[in-house]
């Protein structure tokens, strides 16, 4: 008998405890449906209950007519949700925070995700939520869950709460129009991410190092970037094709394009010196620090694809002339209006002087074969916190992350741009440019300076290596010296790069 009674107050006291959870965690619903009751016992004694209800009803529809409330309502009741799933999981995952639970403040649903922002209390720090993480992707049947800091405010959170594995899904179209006139200030946009959003790179005053192991998706997220740089025709392009044919189709755009003839290469990187050069004497004339579009001067481009082809050269002296030249490139370019993209299958410290890399402040690691490979891209320690491109599936091309715009890596896919809209792209840049009647339009005839060799050994000419698609233009820009490349695009009828 006392046994009955004792196991009977056990069960009350459970049923007052969840009672009393309950009213905790749903105080404001309770609040405001205990306002209702309230409201309708009030108009129940003055109108009856007919009435009441009418009129009730009637102010809850006139209410979720106006958009701001119908938005503020479902925004509460989503967030309320989420903060609810978020206690199961802390309850779920035994985490110390069960008593200071960080507060929902914000929930956005995304096409693929969704996004809270959470205001932490003290006591509790971000490897709190990390810790609970995964406790939260398994309850909830989600892909993935990602923890990110506010740097401005390390008191806030954002969790990402990924559903199934979107980079995986089909593939993300090339968005741009081919023919559009588009300022590069307005970024380039290369691809999506997790959330579905558009990961927009900038490039002024910036340089890029594009890794990962063959077939990774390299040459197609610089397609991207060349696709959108030429559609702003005060853009500069110069193109070391270090893995031929990859970027000959660019060829007709480019002012200068040199394949994997090493002497070109290291005459158009002396072009290149001397238009960085001149550009600094022309700041110290003007008494500016560094190029902004408001001087005319047009915003130069240089890719280099396969570095490594020209680092690690047969030619050991011809390769150690290249590294020299293009470190003090990269070093010195920021100000002059020079940015510099770099693509590599293996990045490591012999096949790309960590000195090189250290220069380079944005990075795209696309799959690799270790988390050591991908740490060489995206810098030390990485892998260990749980971003490292080996754990890119295999099949998963174009997907990889990228370092720079945000502090921590980001796992984007790359957008596909197809042969035919590439050649529609390159047709109408060149239309734009007046380029279009040349006709030597690179597929083709030209082929061969771009590559192999023809000009080995012939350094001095660096016509071989320079493209001067608009001949009248620039066909004095060619040889390496004479800055005239500079007084042309310093020509102040020219817009720069706005
Ligand atoms: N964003 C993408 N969407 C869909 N498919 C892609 C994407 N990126 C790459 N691929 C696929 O992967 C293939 C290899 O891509 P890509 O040529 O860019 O690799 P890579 O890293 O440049 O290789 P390599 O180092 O050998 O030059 C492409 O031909 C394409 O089929
Ligand atoms: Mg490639």
């Amino acid at each position: 008998m006392s046994q009955d009674l004792s196991s009977n107050s056990g069960l009350i006291d459970e049923a007052l405890g969840w009672l009393v959870k309950v009213i905790l965690r749903r105080w404001m619903e309770l609040g405001v449906l205990l306002g209702i009751y309230c409201s309708y016992l009030y108009l129940d004694k003055r109108v009856g209950s007919v009435f009441a209800v009418v009129i009730i009803v009637g102010v809850i529809c006139f209410l979720f007519s106006i958009r701001t409330i119908r938005r503020a309502v479902f925004g509460f009741l989503f967030r309320q949700r989420w903060q609810h799933k978020l206690e199961t999981a802390v309850a779920l995952s035994n985490s110390p925070i069960s008593s200071r639970i960080p507060v929902v403040q914000k929930a956005e649903r995304k096409s693929s995700s969704t996004r809270l922002t959470l205001q932490l209390k003290s006591g509790t720090t971000i490897s709190d939520l990390e810790r609970i993480a995964p406790e939260l992707a398994v309850h909830h049947r989600l892909g993935a869950v990602r923890v990110e800091p506010n740097n401005r405010d390390l008191s806030v959170v954002y969790l990402k709460l990924i559903k199934g594995s979107p980079l995986s899904d089909g593939v993300a179209l090339w968005p741009g129009k081919p023919g559009e006139i588009r300022s590069i200030l307005a970024g380039v946009p290369i691809g999506i991410d997790e959330e579905g959003e558009i990961v927009t790179l900038y490039l002024a005053e910036r340089s890029f190092l594009l890794g990962g192991e063959p077939g990774s998706g390299k040459s197609v997220t610089l397609a991207n970037f060349l696709a959108y740089l030429i559609q702003d025709p005060t853009v500069d392009l110069y193109i070391f094709d270090g893995k031929p044919p990859e970027l000959l189709s660019w060829k007709p755009l480019a002012k200068g394009f040199v394949g994997t003839d090493i002497n070109a290469a290291n005459s158009m990187l002396d072009t290149l010196h001397d238009l960085m050069n001149e550009r600094y004497r022309v700041l110290e004339e003007l008494r500016v620090k560094k190029v902004t579009p408001d001087l005319g001067l047009s915003l130069v481009v240089v890719v280099i694809d396969e570095l490594p082809y020209y680092l690690r050269n047969v030619d050991v002296r011809a390769a150690k002339e290249f590294y020299n030249k293009l470190q003090d490139l990269i070093a010195r370019c920021r100000a002059a209006g020079i940015v510099v993209i770099l693509s590599a299958q293996k990045p490591s410290t012999d096949a790309v002087p960590s000195l090189l890399r250290d220069l380079i402040p944005v990075r795209l690691a696309f799959r690799c074969s270790t988390g050591d490979a991908s740490d060489t891209i995206l810098g030390n320690g990485w892998a260990s916190q749980g971003y490292s491109a080996s754990s890119i599936p295999l099949h998963d091309r174009g997907v990889g992350f990228v370092l720079g715009e945000s502090s921590i890596p980001k796992l984007f896919r790359s957008f596909w741009l197809d042969d035919d809209t590439q050649s529609e792209v390159i047709k109408a840049a060149l239309e734009l440019r007046g380029w279009s009647g040349s006709g030597d339009s690179g597929d083709q005839s030209d082929s061969g300076d771009s590559g192999d060799s023809s000009g080995s050994g012939d350094s001095s000419d660096s016509s071989d290596s320079v493209n001067t698609p608009d001949q009248s233009d620039s066909s004095d820009s060619g040889d390496s010296g004479d800055s005239s490349d500079l007084g042309d695009s310093a020509n102040p009828s020219r817009k720069g790069w706005k």
